[in-house]
């Protein structure tokens, strides 16, 4: 490898830090420092404790409240690979350096973690260090545990330490110099991890900050919807404000009215969070669909209701380039629909798009966007059929969707070996002319490139 660029690359990572730490260093950077107010200590705190699990599972054994702050906490949706066993890690994450795999954390004692004592599986909760010493890496979402009560990592620890043992060694990393040498992580954790306990705001209800809890310690929410910034950290100033994660646009759920979420009732927005639908709004899918079906399904209604008190504080933030949603309702035929894209490029056809339409999407979405199979799969005012780019469209149609709900599963196939880029191309078109805002512009090539990122 051309190692005189890697030391440049290093070199210059190093000056970055520096700089960045200069700035940085006396910020306050917690991720509940937006709401100003006071906050304390969590035995300085005279309200109902807003830390560990909700008052029907609080009376419940120690294995069974680490299971509801697991789940809370989604462990599960990055220690499983689709076709192994749950805990036993192995997923890949692809990162701009190199390729990282999960850890199994099930109690085999040579593979996974069954020689842990406490104080090292809460280092490496709060810390980021593992049993070695070794700094791991923040894909491990720590700066958000780290927030997490002692008790409730330990409730965690036993309930991992009550599953079956799963002998499974995840592969080797595959990290590029100067990425791989671990130490660095020191730096990243001076900028980035609060390295504290949760403190309480005494100046917000007691739902805000149970809300804050659940959103910040256990469901680490910003890791998918708030930008990084060049040294991969979370970006305060945009805290929700929306990125991509995985080929796959995670929104942007502050309270903008046109950007966000902000047009939602509370009511809307609850039942989003747990059941991954909300009539006129949205239906989970992608990422958030896992999220759902390994997390958030599993809350109770008031957890529910705290995160969405929580949830609407954050500051607004408008991004021009939006259209304001739709609540497009077209007739139930398909007859004299026709797009009106400005581009009429190869594969933005019309008649292509509404064959399309007709032969794979209809007979579930029906010609008006009502959802004939479910209200699951209603398009109206839906964000993905508003969104110009057609990025989380051509990625449902690529790779279908599930959702496990107390509604019965809902299901839609994937498409992507069904389909030519040209004819995805021309239905994702069609569906956001037809449903959305406005039509998008989704080229062949858009979706060959789509189709290589997973
Ligand atoms: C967003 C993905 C993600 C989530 C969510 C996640 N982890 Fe991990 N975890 C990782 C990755 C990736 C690593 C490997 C990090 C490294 O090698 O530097 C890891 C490493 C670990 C380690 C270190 C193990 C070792 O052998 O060094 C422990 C312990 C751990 N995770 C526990 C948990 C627990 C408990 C939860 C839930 C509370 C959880 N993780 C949730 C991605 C995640
Ligand atoms: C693994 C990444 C990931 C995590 C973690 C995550 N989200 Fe999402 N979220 C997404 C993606 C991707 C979408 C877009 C889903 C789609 O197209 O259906 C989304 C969509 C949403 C939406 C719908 C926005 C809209 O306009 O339709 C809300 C609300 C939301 N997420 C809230 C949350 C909350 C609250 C949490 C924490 C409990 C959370 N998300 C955690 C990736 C994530
Ligand atoms: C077998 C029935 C079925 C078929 C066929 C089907 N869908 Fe779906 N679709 C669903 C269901 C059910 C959901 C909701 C499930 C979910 O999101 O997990 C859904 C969700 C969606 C969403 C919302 C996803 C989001 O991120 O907000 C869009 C957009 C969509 N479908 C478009 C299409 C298009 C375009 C086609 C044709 C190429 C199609 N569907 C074919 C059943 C179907």
């Amino acid at each position: 490898m051309k190692h005189s660029s890697d030391t440049n690359l290093f070199v210059l990572l190093v000056v970055m830090l520096m700089v960045a730490m200069s700035g940085c260093i006396l910020r306050p950077h917690g991720p509940m420092d937006f709401a100003g107010g006071t906050r304390v200590v969590l035995a300085d705190y005279q309200g109902s404790d807003p830390t560990g699990t909700p008052p029907g599972v609080a009376g419940a054994d120690l294995v069974a409240r680490g299971e509801y702050l697991a789940r809370a906490a989604d462990c599960i949706g990055c220690h499983t690979t689709s076709r192994g066993k749950p805990f036993a890690g192995g997923q890949a994450f692809k990162l701009p350096v190199g390729t990282l795999y999960s850890t199994n954390i099930t109690p085999d004692k040579e593979t996974g973690i069954g020689e842990w004592t406490d104080d090292e599986f809460v280092k490496a909760m709060h810390e980021g260090i593992d049993r070695n010493g070794t700094r791991l890496y923040p894909a491990f979402p720590y700066s958000a545990y780290t927030l997490l009560t002692r008790n409730d990592v330990l409730a965690i620890k036993a309930y991992l330490f009550s599953l079956k043992p799963v002998h499974d060694r995840p592969p080797e990393n595959d990290m590029s110099f100067p990425f791989n040498q671990r130490y660095l992580m020191w730096f990243w954790n001076v900028l980035y991890n609060p390295a504290q306990r949760f403190q309480p705001n005494i100046d917000r209800a007691p739902a805000w900050n149970r809300g804050a809890y659940v959103v910040e310690a256990l469901g680490h929410c910003g890791e998918c919807h708030t930008p990084r910034t060049l040294l991969q950290g979370l970006d305060a100033g945009k805290k929700f404000g929306g990125t991509m994660i995985d080929g796959w646009k995670a929104y942007n759920m502050t309270p903008d009215r046109q950007s966000g979420i902000g047009a939602w009732s509370d009511d809307e927005l609850a039942e989003y969070l747990s059941s991954g639908h909300a009539d006129g709004r949205s239906t989970a899918a992608g990422p958030m669909g896992l999220v759902l079906n390994n997390s958030l399904r599993f809350l109770t209604r008031d957890d529910i209701q705290a995160m969405v008190a929580y949830l609407r504080t954050a500051p607004p933030i408008h991004d021009k380039t939006d259209l304001a949603i739709a609540q497009k309702r077209p007739s139930t035929t398909p007859s004299g629909v026709r797009t009106r894209s400005p581009h009429r490029l190869a594969g933005n056809d019309e008649d292509l798009g509404l064959r399309v339409f007709e032969g794979a999407c209809a007979s579930c979405h029906d010609w008006d966007g009502s959802g004939a199979q479910s209200p699951y799969a209603a398009l109206i005012g839906n964000r993905t059929v508003n969104d110009p780019t057609g990025i989380n469209l051509t990625q449902v149609i690529l790779h279908g969707a599930s959702l496990q709900s107390q509604q019965g599963d809902m299901f839609m196939p994937a498409f992507g070996t069904r389909y030519s880029d040209a004819e995805i191309a021309a239905v994702v078109n069609y569906v956001t002319g037809r449903f959305g805002a406005s039509a998008s512009t989704v080229t062949p090539d858009q979706v060959a490139k789509r189709r290589k990122e997973k």
